[in-house]
């Protein structure tokens, strides 16, 4: 790492891929903090992500969200995870590019069932279960891109995926 600060491992993913619950197993492992984007968004602005998508659109969200991820990036030292959406931004991959990145993969049945009706996540409003399609094949491919290892997480527990990333690093 070319950082002096840098997070032991950033988690990148769609919804529903277990981002969030497996940062604080292994935070919790190490004994250092998780942090999660989407968090540091919510508190920036004031107001929950579905607010913010109401209220000043999904571009003013992506803006805030690129601003979190490099704040993050640079002065975050335990685990980290990303927002599903964050990967799309070129400045964050390139970020990304000297940090040890996991894409934790999630398949359309298992993502559905782990966000259920999508309550607080305002990209899956309408029908669920094809909005997170789209997401998939829009997204796994930069997925891929950014990241240094990948953890399948279909049909396992949060802390089973945890346990391979910690045999990973
Ligand atoms: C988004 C994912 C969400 C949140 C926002 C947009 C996306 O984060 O950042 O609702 O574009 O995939 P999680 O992946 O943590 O749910």
């Amino acid at each position: 790492m070319t950082h002096p600060v840098s997070p032991r491992v950033v988690l990148v993913g769609a919804m529903g891929a277990g981002k969030t619950t497996v940062a604080e197993l292994l935070a919790t492992s190490w004994g250092v903090a998780a942090r999660d984007t989407d968090h540091d968004v919510e508190a920036a602005a004031g107001k929950p992500i579905s607010e913010i998508f109401v209220d000043d659109g999904e571009q003013h969200f992506r803006a805030l969200e690129r601003a979190a991820v490099a704040t993050a990036l640079a002065e975050h030292d335990g685990v980290l995870a990303l927002g599903g959406g964050a990967v799309l931004a070129e400045e964050t991959r390139t970020l990304l590019a000297d940090h040890a990145v996991v894409f934790l993969r999630v398949g359309l049945s298992d993502a559905v069932k782990r966000v259920g009706l999508g309550v607080g996540r305002p990209l899956l409003l309408g029908n669920v279960r094809s909005r997170i399609k789209t997401l998939l094949d829009e997204r796994t491919a930069v997925y891929e891109e950014v990241a240094t290892h990948v953890v399948d997480t279909d049909g396992r527990t949060p802390a089973e995926v945890a346990a391979e990333i910690e045999e990973l690093l």
